[in-house]
């Protein structure tokens, strides 16, 4: 199996113009944030949010393939002691735009900073907002299945017996039926609620997210050679992960200083993908998917 990492340096409202439609199996990205203040990567005014990334997403939804799914994380910041709105704009923005709003996970960072706010609490939590181009695509949810645990134990033993004998309820909402399908299980579905750490001094970017984030998506809507796109790669999380997992990838990053790190680590495999390239051209036309 040979896997390809293609990182590209530019904007990426320019670069994803070069490539191929529906030919993305995943987008796994986040953005630079919505941010008044100038930062290492440049922020982007809160009210100019949604007119900056809509001809970004224009051209993921022209990428992605129709059975692929878009994940975007996102958090909107406290601007003057309020929250922006811009990210609910933006979700709208892009429904017009032809986008399906599928679902929202919620990442709650585990080791948030302690601190104190004079009118909130500290921030713990990131959205990861599921977009789709149709109702119907790929999520292979036996890849994240987890333990049961005590769950069965605790919450079961309060039902009555009626209730574990698959009884419907008389409300006729199914909950005793429900709740009988899973007494001898092992492995139950997750939540849409992601409980990892966040980790810090482990990569030379502000903004980097854990590789957890990114493996849980990779592992829920792709299989092995599909293809995964981060327009943002930053630090490259996205694309090394991929990489591992055995996902071809396509990284976008504007800052030559991050392109050249992410550059720097790969250098092993783009040598190896280098003495073979005829070989992989040639997989090209045997149907494998394609990133240039
Ligand atoms: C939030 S960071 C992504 C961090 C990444 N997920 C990681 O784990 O390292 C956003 C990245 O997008 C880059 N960026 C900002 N605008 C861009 C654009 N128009 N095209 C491509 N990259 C851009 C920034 O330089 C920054 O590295």
């Amino acid at each position: 199996m040979e896997i390809r990492t293609d990182i590209k340096l530019g904007d990426c409202k320019k670069i994803l113009k070069t490539l191929p439609d529906n030919s993305v199996d995943l987008i796994f990205t986040s953005p630079p944030y919505a941010d008044q203040r100038k930062s290492t990567y440049g922020g982007i005014h809160p009210d100019k949010y949604v007119a900056w990334f809509l001809p970004i997403s224009e051209e993921l939804l022209r990428v992605l393939k129709p059975s692929g799914t878009f994940v975007l994380n996102i958090k909107e910041k406290v601007v003057k002691g309020e929250r922006s709105t811009y990210v609910m704009e933006l979700i709208i923005a892009m429904r017009k735009q032809g986008w399906l709003w599928t679902e929202e996970f919620i990442w709650h960072k585990k080791n948030a900073f302690p601190g104190k706010w004079s009118n909130r609490f500290r921030d713990s939590w990131e959205r990861l907002l599921q977009f789709n181009k149709n109702k119907k695509f790929n999520m292979y949810q036996e890849e994240v299945m987890v333990p049961m645990g005590d769950w069965a134990k605790t919450r079961l033993k309060n039902l009555s017996e009626t209730d574990k004998k698959r009884d419907e309820s008389k409300v006729g909402s199914g909950f005793g039926k429900n709740i009988s399908n899973w007494l001898d299980r092992k492995m139950a579905y997750p939540t849409n609620v992601l409980h990892l750490a966040t980790e810090c001094n482990n990569k030379n970017h502000s903004a980097a997210f854990p590789e957890a984030l990114p493996e849980w998506f990779i592992k829920l809507f792709t299989r092995q050679e599909d293809v995964v796109l981060d327009p943002f790669m930053g630090s490259g999380t996205t694309n090394f992960v991929a990489q591992r997992m055995n996902r071809n990838s396509i990284g976008i990053e504007i800052l030559p200083e991050y392109y050249n790190m992410v550059k720097e680590q790969l250098v092993p495999t783009q040598l190896i993908l280098l003495e073979s390239e005829g070989e992989y051209e040639a997989t090209e036309h045997k149907g494998h998917h394609a990133v240039r």
